[in-house]
């Protein structure tokens, strides 16, 4: 049970101020009956806002489809930010929402967002063993050597002390490749083919553990479960 004024701004549907105004102005209901306490204890899955259950009330998970040109911070001082695409409720949720890890301006494709702290935490930490799937445009002919030098576990980036962990290179055309890595280091894909004496040029993530981008437009995006 949570408090109908705390339920409500904590969901981003009004600042903490706003919502006595809020339940009074009758957009709130309980099995279709107006609720007009601001204070009253409710069950948050038994309450409406304009008819329609309230947004992910256990919190909140779903997939964008970041265009490249957009950075994953608050921060707007270096162009577009991926919260520009994002509705402005879930900003004003409490906690807010923020991504799961990062991907780099000039990389499109699938980014986790959510409000659920343990989740970001599962999926980040070094142990977590997500699989992450990117193609890969690079500036030459791959070669098929690559397989190896990835597959190995002992490439080293510079400035690191540990290798990469073994790694999936799938050669899809001359200059196109699949690579499936573990972890998530600093540029880690660009940085990879770097080693080899390959530059990307596009970068495109297409699935992040259990979640596939599919057939969701580029800038927008859909709630999943929490797997
Ligand atoms: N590796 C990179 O180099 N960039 C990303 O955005 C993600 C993985």
């Amino acid at each position: 049970m949570r408090r109908l004024d705390q339920l409500l701004s904590s969901l981003g549907y009004c600042s903490r101020r706003e919502a006595v105004a809020l339940v009074k102005s009758g957009r709130v209901k309980q099995g279709g009956t107006v609720l007009t306490k601001a204070d009253q204890k409710v069950d948050p899955h038994t309450i409406t806002f304009d008819d329609e259950p309230l947004e992910a009330p256990d919190g909140l998970l779903a997939i964008l489809h970041k265009p490249a040109g957009y950075i994953c911070t608050h921060d707007t001082g270096e162009g577009p930010t991926i919260y520009e695409l994002l509705p402005d409720q879930w900003l004003r949720r409490n906690p807010a929402v923020t991504s799961v890890g990062r991907l780099d301006k000039d990389t499109s494709g699938l980014l986790l967002v959510t409000d659920i702290g343990s989740l970001v935490h599962r999926f980040t930490s070094p142990k977590a063993d997500v699989e992450k799937v990117y193609v890969a445009e690079v500036d030459r002919d791959l070669d098929p050597q690559l397989v190896d030098t990835f597959a190995k576990g002992d490439l080293m980036l510079r400035g690191e002390e540990k290798p990469c962990l073994p790694a999936n290179l799938e050669i899809m055309s001359a200059r196109t490749a699949r690579l499936t890595i573990t972890e998530g280091r600093y540029h880690q894909v660009r940085r990879m083919f770097a080693s080899q004496g390959w530059h990307v040029e596009r970068l495109h993530r297409e699935r992040f553990g259990p979640y596939l981008l599919g057939d969701l437009a580029e800038g927008e995006w859909g709630m999943v479960e929490a797997a």
